[in-house]
């Protein structure tokens, strides 16, 4: 098998993404951290465009945790008001590149005109078959394994299920993101090497690689690196690295 093949092989199907360090990219410049959440947002629309050119199926991104309601009201009004205006700015084209658009997280604690523009933009987008980009806002991980827990609760108690139904398999169709691949690279920006309460249960076997730029400065040369680094991860889930040598060469 030729090195290019080898390539297309470990090329991610689901890329997830923490768009970290907008405020500090703001603060070196002597801008408010709105300033820095604007420049994030065309970072963003860049690699969501880089990756429907390189046929990524589905990419997550994190928004807006369920933790950052603790940051200084300014701050959470000015980003409700940012994640309007992308919206309506955004959608049409993401439309016409065929994008699926879902939203992850409690969405219920948003305006109801948010609430309503995040609708609108799933509906638009259902039947499209391009790559499906989920978008966290109020999502918390911890939240989400929380969330099955109910749904699967709720079915042991109707009768719908027995509780010697409930494994780990069961769990995963209950969390967000059911139905995707699960993530193959998590990507970091801003310098932490911390999960921030992210997609914690569908992180198990996700390649992690944390970069120092900051969010408004991750370009697609930042993404071609992730890509790279990713390209020699021997991915073993629990098994030998020779097992896996092997099972390659059998494939080719
Ligand atoms: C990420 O950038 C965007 C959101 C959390 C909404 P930050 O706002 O966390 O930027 P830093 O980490 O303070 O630089
Ligand atoms: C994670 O970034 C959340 C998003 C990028 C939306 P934070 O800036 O909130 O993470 P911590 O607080 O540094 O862990
Ligand atoms: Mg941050």
């Amino acid at each position: 098998m030729g090195k290019d093949n080898t390539q297309e092989m470990q090329k991610p199907k689901h890329i997830v993404v923490v768009m970290d360090g907008n405020g500090r990219w703001a603060k070196k410049r002597f801008m408010p951290r709105t300033a820095g959440h604007k420049a994030g947002v065309n970072a963003t629309r860049e690699l969501v465009k880089a990756c429907v050119e390189k046929s990524i199926d589905a990419l997550t991104i994190f928004a807006f945790s369920s933790e950052n309601w603790k940051r200084p009201d300014q701050e959470v009004s000015s980003l409700m008001e940012l994640f309007l205006t992308t919206l309506q700015s955004e959608v049409k084209e993401l439309h016409e590149q065929s994008v699926r658009m879902c939203f992850i997280g409690d969405v219920g604690a948003f305006s109801e005109k948010l609430q309503n523009k995040i609708r609108q933009a799933e509906d638009l987008t259902r039947d499209n078959t391009g790559m499906c980009l989920s978008i966290a806002v109020n999502y918390g991980g911890r939240w989400d394994v929380a969330n099955a827990c109910k749904i699967i609760a709720e079915k042991v108690e109707s009768g719908e299920i027995k509780s010697s139904d409930v494994n780990a398999e069961l769990v995963n169709q209950h969390v967000a993101l059911a139905g995707l691949p699960e993530p193959d690279l998590f990507i970091r920006t801003g310098g932490d090497k911390r999960i921030s309460n992210f997609l914690i249960w569908q992180l198990a076997y996700t390649e992690l690689y944390f970069t120092d730029a900051l969010w408004p400065d991750f370009d697609r040369n930042e993404l071609d690196q992730a890509l790279a680094w990713f390209v020699n991860r021997q991915r073993r889930f629990g098994k030998t690295g020779d097992q896996v040598e092997q099972a390659n060469k059998v494939n080719c």
